[in-house]
């Protein structure tokens, strides 16, 4: 059946199967609360449409479907994540949702499906989800280690890993991009977006736009979602030269993310990546209330950014592979 979003009881249900799936599968289940999913699925987004499908059989569901349909870029692709009740799983119950989800996409005239499997083995990768992909036509393009860090870090380790960078001043906020910094802001998402590693996956980097960066905070907002930005501002030119993003939501007070960290090609080899991450961390976790795991995911050739969250005292705890599907 297709999922209603707007319906309470019935996204409560497709929302809690699929997060029971994740809590099975992860050592630390990571993923939008109930009401960030819920804002996805049945607001209205430039970028994005969600919605999903479920197998039912009489009251018990069995499996889920969430489907992400891109709008402005990679309009040919839907991306999908499939969850089954550990109940019911291996009598082809994920294989008949994939078939409803190729007839839909088909029908819609989309012709890549993408999927991203989330609990691999943090060595090799493998689980129940990689076995399914291999035997149901999806090729892997990618991986990414995930790591966690648990907060709060003292303020001695902070404090030993600090090096402020001579010529680049520290700037901070919080869910509003300042108006002066919008279009540098806007380009060095773009840029982030563009070089961070992506393997053989066919993605065409999001062009952000100052109004796409207002959406998507707006969004954040509605979500309940808070975020901390830190960012380097280059004294001499003025010029945005990096930043970093890390946020989390009241929902899931233990669970925090770290998103984008991007410094600027010209501005690169000087451990700007620490310097805005430093001040970032110990501006979220002064507002605690009570201990936290971080999570963070890099391509394991992105050896920079991981030696960086290695020194930060990140572990790995499971390897997340991105898998595409020609239809
Ligand atoms: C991956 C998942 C959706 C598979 O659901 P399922 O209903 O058990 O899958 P199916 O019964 O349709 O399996 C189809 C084929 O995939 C392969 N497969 C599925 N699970 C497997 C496993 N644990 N080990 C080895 N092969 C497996 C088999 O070839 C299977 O055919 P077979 O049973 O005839 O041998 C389920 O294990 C799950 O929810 N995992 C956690 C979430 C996840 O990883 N989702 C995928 C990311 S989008």
């Amino acid at each position: 059946m297709t999922v209603d979003g707007r319906d309470p009881d019935v996204f409560k249900r497709f929302y809690e199967l699929k997060f029971a799936v994740r809590r099975e599968e992860l050592e630390f289940p990571v993923g939008l609360g109930l009401e960030a999913a819920r804002v996805l699925m049945t607001g209205e987004h430039s970028d994005l449409r969600a919605d999903g499908l479920a197998l039912v059989d009489g009251d018990a569901w069995l499996g889920i479907a969430w489907l992400d349909w891109w709008l402005l870029d990679n309009t040919d692709t839907v991306d999908v994540e499939l969850a089954v009740d550990p109940a019911y799983r291996r009598q082809g119950a994920a294989t008949r949702l994939l078939e409803a989800v190729i007839e839909r996409a088909r029908a819609e005239g989309r012709r890549m499906l993408t999927g991203i499997n989330l609990a691999g083995d943090p060595v090799t990768g493998e689980s129940p989800g990689t076995a399914f992909a291999g035997a149901r036509g999806f090729v892997r393009k990618h991986a990414e280690l995930h790591q966690v860090l648990e907060l709060p870090l003292s303020e001695e380790q902070l404090a030993s890993m600090e090096r402020p960078v001579p010529g680049y001043e520290i700037v901070q906020w919080r869910e509003h991009t300042p108006a002066e910094w919008l279009d540098e802001f806007a380009d060095l998402t773009t840029g982030m977006y563009a070089d961070v590693p992506h393997g053989d996956r066919t993605v065409e980097a999001t062009r952000w736009t100052p109004e796409l960066v207002r959406e998507a905070e707006a969004r954040r907002v509605a979500q309940g979602r808070f975020t901390f930005t830190t960012a380097a501002v280059h004294t001499a030119s003025g010029a945005l030269a990096a930043y970093t993003q890390m946020g989390g939501t009241p929902e899931t007070p233990d669970r925090l993310n770290q998103y984008d960290t991007y410094v600027h090609p010209p501005h690169r080899g000087r451990r700007l990546g620490i310097a805005v991450k430093l001040p970032n961390l110990r501006s979220l976790q002064s507002r605690l209330t009570q201990p936290a795991v971080l999570h963070t995911w890099n391509a394991p050739e992105n050896t920079p950014m991981i030696a960086v969250n290695e020194k930060l005292g990140f572990r790995p705890t499971a390897q997340r592979t991105a898998w595409e599907r020609a239809l």
